[in-house]
């Protein structure tokens, strides 16, 4: 069956049709900058012309940058602060049309990458304890323990040289500071060494805006664990929202 996974991005919110068996997009992404300010508001109604340019009757799943339990937002480290405590299932309801599925599934933007990359990228067929780590804006994570997402994690935010981590390693300071892939790399190191004695992974998937640049920087990467560049690059967030979404799939 088809459901439609919507992706909301600091830059961008891109959609498309995925395939729900496949982990295929089922027609080519739309993307649509992301309006600012990114309030709540505004952005549900870009996700509904992510919808309308598809002219969509179904399923849909959507990511967010932040916690959410049960469809409310609870952060927004990276979004407009007025998120925080909205009921985004309920929001996006609003302008989309599910089919009479139901509310939309609203999920952690992390969690969805996860998802996908477990079911149809680097991560398929493992079992125990596997992490998603997403370098963009901000650091995502999605974990899990053979195969099933411990939900909400928010390891982007563990203290390192005290503050955020995501302040220190995300891509955006990469970019920001003009950070060689060596000199980013060292402080990626710093950052999964502190993960890596919290929660003692098997597997790290290294995803985000950087997977495509996983060569100039993973190989540089020490550790106990077997660390991999994330395979489905940008379409992980649409993949994995829409699988979310999938009738008879869990909720948080
Ligand atoms: C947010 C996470 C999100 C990550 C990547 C962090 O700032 O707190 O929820 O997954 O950025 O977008």
């Amino acid at each position: 069956m088809q459901i439609l996974g919507i992706d909301i991005g600091g830059s961008g919110v891109k959609g498309a049709p995925v395939d729900s068996d496949s982990g295929e997009l089922a027609a080519e992404r739309f993307r649509i900058e992301t309006p600012q300010p990114a309030t709540p508001e505004a952005v549900a109604e870009t996700v509904g012309e992510v919808a309308k340019h598809f002219s969509w009757s179904g399923p849909v799943g959507v990511t967010y940058p932040g916690v959410v339990i049960r469809g409310t937002v609870h952060t927004a480290a990276n979004m407009d602060h007025s998120w925080i405590g909205v009921d985004a299932a309920a929001l996006f309801g609003k302008v989309l049309d599910t089919g009479g599925s139901g509310a939309p599934r609203v999920l952690n933007d992390a969690d969805a990458a996860g998802v996908a990359e477990m079911a149809h990228g680097a991560g398929r067929g493992r079992d125990g304890v596997v992490l998603m780590l997403t370098f963009g804006t901000g650091i995502g994570s999605a974990l899990f323990l053979d195969g099933k997402l411990v939900p909400n994690t928010e390891l982007g935010h563990l203290e390192l040289h005290g503050k955020d981590a995501e302040l220190r390693a995300s891509a955006r300071i990469r970019a920001e500071k003009e950070l060689s892939w060596d000199k980013w790399a060292e402080r990626v190191q710093e950052y999964l060494d502190l993960v890596e004695k919290l929660l003692s992974p098997e597997l790290i998937l290294v995803g985000g805006g950087v997977a495509k640049h996983a060569d100039k920087f993973v190989p540089l990467l020490k550790l106990r664990a077997e660390i991999v560049g994330a395979k489905l690059m940008n379409e992980a967030g649409i993949v994995g929202a829409a699988m979310a979404a999938a009738p008879g799939t869990a909720s948080q």
